[in-house]
């Protein structure tokens, strides 16, 4: 009889603890880079009970296929999951986790410093001094948008969207918030914050900041008609997904002034920007670093290898998106790889 084994494949190396933990349980295979799609497939079709893709990582249903029905389980190192088709690993019987939780409060220091850095216009003024145009202090030199009793809508009112709020309302802000889905408002929160239209939104915030997952129904969200209707004294902060944003109709109307100022974590076609965002001096432009602090990400690799192992166990993983595709129940225990 062959001996098959236990094997994860990381197509990045993720950081501790996920190597230790996922090397006590399994054979641990890292890619090492993000691969065109036809390699992926060719390294799933090697043999992979759980893969660990990240947020770059197409996991489609001719990626499934590839991998046949060894594969049991797709752990993401993202909250977001919108790289996977969900619904094409559930038919497959292949279990979706991502990390929630653990990268709230980093994404939301994240978002509130790329508002503050977008009202205060605190990247021109370091552009202004790399470049020695700064020529002592004047009454009207880059003034911007007091946050103090702005009103800021929330577009999205999860996790991250309400850590957000909590941190706003220290500063004084009156939120706002739109959100299909309707949450539940947590208790602290009671009171608070007021839930409106998205349309109320556009008209009424000095500060719109977004906090929706990419969905069909989210992609280009925020495109020229948006912008149009949003003040010409407002700022935009995107810490989500690119998409959400037309980035095109974003330049023009940064270049136009149709709004103040964005603070961008994430952009359309990552890692690209569109033609001229790049020259815009009122955009704030992050490298996608909602999660990036060392606690944090560490935490996103304890919980994606805990999901991981979990499903080598044979057991439901903590953070399963799809327990569905399990319906029958969980699938037995793999053998420690040696
Ligand atoms: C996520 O987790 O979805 C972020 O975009 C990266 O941490």
């Amino acid at each position: 009889m062959r001996c098959v084994t236990t094997t994860v494949l990381c197509t990045l190396a993720l950081p501790e603890p996920a190597p230790s933990l996922l090397s006590a349980r399994a054979a641990l295979r890292v890619l090492g880079r993000i691969a065109p799609p036809e390699e992926l497939r060719a390294a799933l079709a090697e043999g992979v009970d759980v893969l660990c893709p990240q947020l770059r990582d197409r996991v489609d249903g001719a990626l499934l296929d590839a991998a046949g029905p060894r594969l049991r389980a797709v752990c993401n190192y993202a909250v977001g999951f919108d790289n996977i088709d969900v619904p094409a690993c559930t038919e497959r019987g292949v279990a979706v986790t991502n990390t929630p939780g653990v990268l709230t409060d980093a994404t939301a220091d994240c978002a509130m410093g790329l508002m503050l850095a977008a009202a205060r216009r605190l990247c021109e003024g370091d552009g202004e001094m790399r470049a020695g145009r700064y020529k002592g202090w004047e009454p009207e030199y880059l003034l911007g948008l007091d946050l103090n009793e702005a009103v800021l809508g929330l577009v999205g009112f999860g996790r991250i969207g309400q850590a957000v709020a909590r941190r706003a309302l220290a500063f004084h802000m009156t939120v706002l918030y739109a959100d299909e889905q309707g949450p539940p408002v947590p208790d602290d929160l009671a009171g608070r914050v007021r839930r409106v239209s998205f349309d109320e939104i556009v008209a009424q915030a000095d500060v719109i900041s977004l906090h929706t997952p990419l969905t069909p129904a989210t992609r280009h969200l925020v495109g020229e008609d948006v912008l149009r209707r949003m003040k010409p004294t407002s700022v935009l902060v995107n810490t989500s997904r690119g998409p959400v944003v037309d980035e095109a109709a974003l330049v023009r109307a940064l270049r136009e002034g149709w709004i103040a100022a964005a603070g961008l974590d994430v952009y359309e076609r990552e890692p690209e920007m569109a033609p001229g965002l790049a020259e815009c001096r009122t955009a704030v432009l992050a490298p996608h670093l909602g999660s990036a602090t060392v606690k944090t990400r560490a935490a996103m690799a304890r919980l994606c290898a805990e999901n991981a192992v979990a499903a080598l166990d044979g057991r439901v993983p903590p953070t399963c998106l799809n327990p569905q595709a399990w319906a029958a129940g969980p699938p037995p225990a793999l053998p420690v790889a040696s």
